[in-house]
């Protein structure tokens, strides 16, 4: 699927940010181990998460949804089990990643694929780690297709993360919560924190201590946890794209509903406002142990910043569109670091790069980041300019937004995998004035 720009776009109105992706998988996955009666309302309904009940239900977890998008998980009489066919994660590398978690930790025998982004993802960094806790994984040179053997984990594991991933960090948690291991993470650089959240949410034993700017997260060998009925957060990954959309074209304001502002995500928030972003956040809550908020954002003058270190894990995901806020602000932006970004659902570096050229934006490449030389005015673009998305969301989302910008319609191309992370981009965009035509 191809989507074409138009060139109207004053976008104007209120919008509610859809379902956190990261927390859907999460309570699935948490939910359907607990193995007890619970509601989820706010779940993204995306293919990614999508992919993950699934999975999970192909191993009989008996996961329902009804007509108003709520889901259901209701106790079993019967515990997991194995399961003959491939469990397809599609292209979600939380998905994978969590589920072989959980399935090493439950001794559970089991095959694993998914599409071909995902096919070429690096899995080493999960496998590595399991197998050194006792699972029993191959893998084609640490790639999908990946099989599990049924195997029993060690009592007690402590590891090092050495890259910042939230999705290595949950692997092992959840692996160590089925198989009853007791588990010590040290996280040098905090990375999203939504997995120790909802273990506490429901009653597990595990504490977060931060010692010489460390994070040493302890989750104990033995845990009695108690389901309750969980709401969804928005998504503040989706939330960006919307609030770049709102800073660079000519939107006198505009507000974002039910936004998730756990610090560990909001870096975001912090990049775009030291650009000089005006957003406000008001009716701060929590819910379900995660903080939310509502958000008013202004046409904003934006300046060119520099981002490197710390922040980088928590923006990894807004990456993309924060390049695309500094393609229209004045001045340079820098961000190094980032050399995670080329293992994404697409080398996330190369294809912001294309993209610019395409577009004739002004930026250097290095093996860990970009410099943008950015200028606030509209882009005079020749008809039917065409950019490669490499069948990343992020990447698709991002250059439909710099669409706003440009003097003659754009073509994005291959863009059905918006829907993993945000089903209802299009129509959200076409309710606030900015109309795309599929193609
Ligand atoms: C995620 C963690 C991040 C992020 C991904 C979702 C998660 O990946 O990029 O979109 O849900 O834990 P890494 O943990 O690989 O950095």
């Amino acid at each position: 699927m191809n989507l074409t720009t138009s060139t109207d776009g004053h976008i104007l109105g209120k919008v509610q940010c859809p379902g956190d992706k990261s927390i859907s998988q999460r309570v699935l996955i948490l939910g359907a181990f607990m193995n007890q009666d619970m509601v989820i309302d706010g779940f993204l309904h995306g293919e990614d998460p999508l992919s993950t009940m699934n999975a999970l239900n192909q191993l009989g977890a008996g996961i329902s949804t009804d007509a108003d998008d709520r889901v259901y998980l209701c106790k079993r009489n019967k515990s997991f089990h194995n399961c003959k066919n491939a469990l397809n994660l599609g292209n979600s590398g939380t998905g994978l990643r969590l589920m072989l978690g959980l399935t090493s930790g439950m001794g559970l025998k089991a095959s694993f694929c998914g599409d071909e982004s995902l096919s070429s993802r690096p899995m080493e960094r999960v496998i590595n780690p399991l197998a050194e806790m006792g699972a029993s994984i191959r893998s084609s040179k640490g790639k999908l297709p990946i099989s599990i053997a049924s195997s029993k984990l060690k009592s007690q594991y402590t590891y090092e993360l050495p890259i910042a991933s939230a999705q290595v960090k949950s692997c092992i948690l959840l692996a160590g919560l089925a198989a009853g291991t007791g588990i010590e993470i040290i996280e040098p650089i905090q990375t999203r924190d939504h997995t120790e959240r909802m273990l506490k949410n429901f009653g597990a034993n595990i504490e977060t201590n931060s010692i010489d700017g460390k994070n040493i997260i302890k989750l104990k060998s033995s845990n009695n946890l108690n389901a309750k009925n969980y709401t969804v957060v928005g998504d503040i990954s989706s939330a960006a794209f919307i609030i770049v959309a709102a800073l660079i074209s000519d939107s006198s304001g505009f507000e974002i509903t039910n936004v998730g502002i756990n610090p560990s995500r909001t870096g975001v928030l912090q990049a775009l406002q030291k650009m000089g972003a005006n957003i406000e956040i008001k009716n701060q809550r929590i819910e379900s142990g995660e903080p939310c908020a509502d958000l008013i954002i202004k046409k904003s003058k934006l300046r060119g910043i520099e981002l490197s270190g710390t922040i980088i894990p928590n923006i990894i995901d807004e990456i993309p569109i924060i390049s695309i806020a500094a393609a229209f602000a004045d001045g340079e932006t820098v961000i190094r670091d980032a050399k995670e970004l080329r293992f994404k659902e697409s080398d996330r570096l190369m294809a912001v790069s294309e993209g610019f050229t395409s577009l004739g934006i002004k930026h250097e490449n290095f093996e860990d980041g970009i410099s943008i030389q950015g200028a606030p005015n509209q882009l005079l673009v020749d008809q039917s300019i065409s950019i490669e998305s490499y069948g990343d969301h992020r990447i698709a989302m991002s250059f439909i937004i710099a669409g706003l910008k440009c003097s003659k319609p754009i073509i994005v191309r291959d863009c059905k995998n918006i829907f993993t992370s945000f089903p209802n981009f299009i129509e959200l965009l076409s309710s606030i004035g900015y109309k795309l035509e599929r193609q």
